[in-house]
């Protein structure tokens, strides 16, 4: 690209006027819009949205349901997506002609969906087709860029999200003998260990080195995972785990399958966003709980149980920054520039890269 055009497409910057409106004043301007526009916008919100913003989402969801609402809805002309980029995205392929997607904040970007890119993917799957021939079928987490879906449609495989890996995992197994899972090496393993394919069945793909790691014959190889990974939920260890058990012995600990193999081996339970919300939900009061999930919802969490006990796993924790990067003042600054009628931070993919990336989010979509 050359410098002009990455000038041009360097997400624009919050103008001053937005960070020096109280609190009270951006809360009445949402309240103001919403009440303005009604059925015309709809705000979906990721669990891991700040208070402050998840207030005024419409739905809130994880990534399955939030993708599965933008599908349904067919009323909003503009959707204002308060999560990440891949979730923006996918929420424009999903959606009609006549609706625009907007991201409040451009740099809301996911470090784990920048852990693949297209060119990556491409050289790894010529390489993997020499090693195996036609016997792969490739499943990428919805964490990763349209360009990666649509690579993944393309060659008949599938999107799949922490709710519903282990059904589109089962899925792909029905279609080849081996699979190449996309960008999170840690949601692939626990979800391939969960049905049974043992660790030594498991290659990782170095997209750094472009080689394949395994020690072994490469027949025994079922599952082919991208050696990505969450730079957040990689922060729950082992450790963390071994002092909740000796500091609080009843306490449950249930954590993301995003966390590492080791420290989903050792928890009570691992499930999405939606799942841990609904474990703690239904336990009774005065349970007690260790959660190894983002910042931001553990926190909620804690808030709308005062009656249990419930800690993060690792206490040094920080929210997911890229989650954290919208803000009222960014949804206030994207909801004024849609009822001036000069939008911007729309999230627009290309056509091409859309109609290949729709047959992977659908191929999903009609299992879940
Ligand atoms: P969920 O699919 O559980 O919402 O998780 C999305 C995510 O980004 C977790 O890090
Ligand atoms: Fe991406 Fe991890 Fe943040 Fe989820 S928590 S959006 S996977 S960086």
């Amino acid at each position: 690209m050359d410098l002009l055009k990455m000038l041009d497409t360097r997400p624009l910057e919050l103008p001053e006027q937005y960070r020096k409106m109280s609190i009270e004043e951006l809360e009445a301007r949402v309240r103001e819009i919403k009440a303005e526009l009604g059925d015309q916008l709809f705000i979906p919100g990721h669990h891991y949205q700040k208070d402050e913003v998840i207030q005024f989402a419409d739905a809130t969801g994880d990534s399955l349901k939030l993708a599965q609402l933008s599908a349904e809805n067919q009323l909003a002309e503009h959707i204002v997506f308060c999560g990440v980029h891949f979730m923006a995205e996918t929420a424009d392929i999903l959606t009609k002609d006549y609706q625009k997607v907007y991201l409040p904040d451009m740099r809301a970007g996911c470090s784990m969906a920048d852990m693949a890119d297209i060119y990556q993917t491409e050289r790894a799957w010529t390489k993997l087709m020499d090693l195996f021939g036609d016997t792969i079928l490739p499943l990428t987490y919805v964490n990763s860029t349209a360009a990666i879906k649509s690579f993944v449609g393309e060659h008949g495989g599938a999107t799949v999200t922490s709710s519903n890996a282990e059904k589109m995992v089962r899925w792909a197994f029905e279609q080849k003998e081996r699979l190449l899972f996309l960008p999170d090496q840690h949601l692939g393993r626990n979800t391939a260990f969960n049905i049974g394919i043992g660790l030594e069945e498991m290659a990782i793909w170095n997209p750094i080195k472009d080689e394949l790691e395994f020690e072994g014959p490469l027949e025994n190889v079922k599952v082919i995972l991208w050696k990505g990974h969450c730079s957040v939920h990689e922060n729950f260890t082992v450790v963390n785990v071994h002092e909740v058990r000796e500091k609080y012995p009843d306490m449950k600990i249930i954590v993301h399958p995003e966390c590492r193999r080791e420290v989903v081996a050792l928890a009570d339970l691992a499930g999405s966003t939606n799942y841990i919300i609904e474990a703690i939900y239904a336990s009774p009061a005065g349970s007690a709980w260790a959660i190894g999930t983002e910042q931001n919802l553990v926190k909620r969490i804690i808030k709308e149980h005062p009656d249990k006990h419930i800690i993060s796993l690792n206490p040094h924790m920080c929210p997911c920054l890229t989650m954290n990067r919208i803000d009222l003042p960014h949804l206030v600054w994207c909801l004024d520039s849609i009822v001036q009628g000069e939008p911007h931070n729309v999230i627009e993919v290309d056509a091409i890269v859309a109609e290949n990336a729709k047959k992977a989010l659908n191929r999903m979509l009609a299992q879940s």
